[in-house]
């Protein structure tokens, strides 16, 4: 299959994940949306212990010293700021504000320069310099066009591009609460293995590792309900019935992710 069918299949298998519009009428909040304040905890946690897995170890070996770094995706930084001592300047872009914001604040804290555009890549690819090295973490299954948006992480490298995404979607562990409160399946495509084929297939030399993610997905079962809740488009009032039937399905503690590594050197000119 060539790139522009796996780009078309990318793109289908992530729209089969779209909520059914009477379910999504019902919802409170967003329930695609990612929360800055816990993004910000993840940053800090990453902040004060520092992974030592595949992605930090790839993104700092082709890090030259006082290099740069552009960071797409970014949300408050826990993917590219625990490089802190060696980046020369740091260029973040996420859709958010909010969690641009909790970025800068941080790099300000650490002595990190920040520059930071607001958008989605690559609608603001133009905008951004091209840097020593990029990391996309935990953002692909958020993205329809991945193709457009894996050849703009390209051009704007010139040595190596790293991706981090869990093996499967990251709502994944979610599928039989949709069952239990709706009556309705989960898909189970994408998966890491589809990103790494498409981007294999636009000519990257790409190369591939994974592990056990370094995080539980939630510190309590009370976290865990909230986080459902707005998930799963059911009013916040139901947090207690959500974590009794989370108990009950056998679902916690939420076994950790694969989290998949996925990087390639640009080639020399
Ligand atoms: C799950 S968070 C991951 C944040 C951070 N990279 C990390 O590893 O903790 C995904 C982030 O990507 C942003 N995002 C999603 N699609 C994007 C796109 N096409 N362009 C820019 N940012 C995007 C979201 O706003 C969110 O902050």
């Amino acid at each position: 299959m060539d790139a522009e069918e796996l780009a078309a299949r990318w793109r289908e298998r992530l729209e089969s994940w779209a909520i059914p519009e009477k379910i999504l009428a019902q919802a409170q909040e967003d329930p695609w949306s990612h929360s800055p304040e816990r993004f910000g905890t993840r940053t800090d946690r990453a902040l004060a212990e520092p992974d030592d897995g595949p992605t930090m170890i790839r993104l700092a070996e082709a890090l030259p010293d006082k290099g740069t770094v552009l960071d797409v995706g970014s949300g408050p930084g826990a993917s590219s700021l625990p490089l802190r001592d060696r980046i020369g300047h740091l260029y973040a872009v996420d859709t958010s504000g909010a969690m641009l914001e909790g970025l800068t604040l941080r790099a300000d804290k650490l002595g990190v320069p920040v520059t930071t555009f607001e958008g989605r890549w690559p609608d603001v690819a133009d905008q951004a310099p091209v840097a020593d090295v990029s990391i996309s973490a935990h953002v692909v299954y958020n993205v329809p066009d991945l193709a457009d948006f894996l050849r703009a992480l390209d051009g704007h490298t010139r040595g190596r591009v790293v991706l981090e995404l869990p093996h499967r979607h990251p709502m994944s562990w979610m599928t039989p609460l949709w069952q239990h409160f709706h009556g309705v399946g989960r898909p189970v495509r994408p998966i890491a293995e589809d990103c790494v084929a498409l981007a294999a297939a636009l000519g990257f030399a790409v190369q591939v590792e994974e592990r056990e993610a370094p995080l539980e997905r939630f510190t309590s079962l009370e976290e865990l309900a909230a986080s459902a809740c707005r998930r799963v488009c059911l009013d916040p009032s139901r947090a207690e019935e959500v974590a009794e039937t989370v108990v009950e399905l056998g679902m916690w503690p939420v076994p950790r992710d694969r989290w998949v590594t996925v990087w390639w050197d640009k080639k020399p000119a």
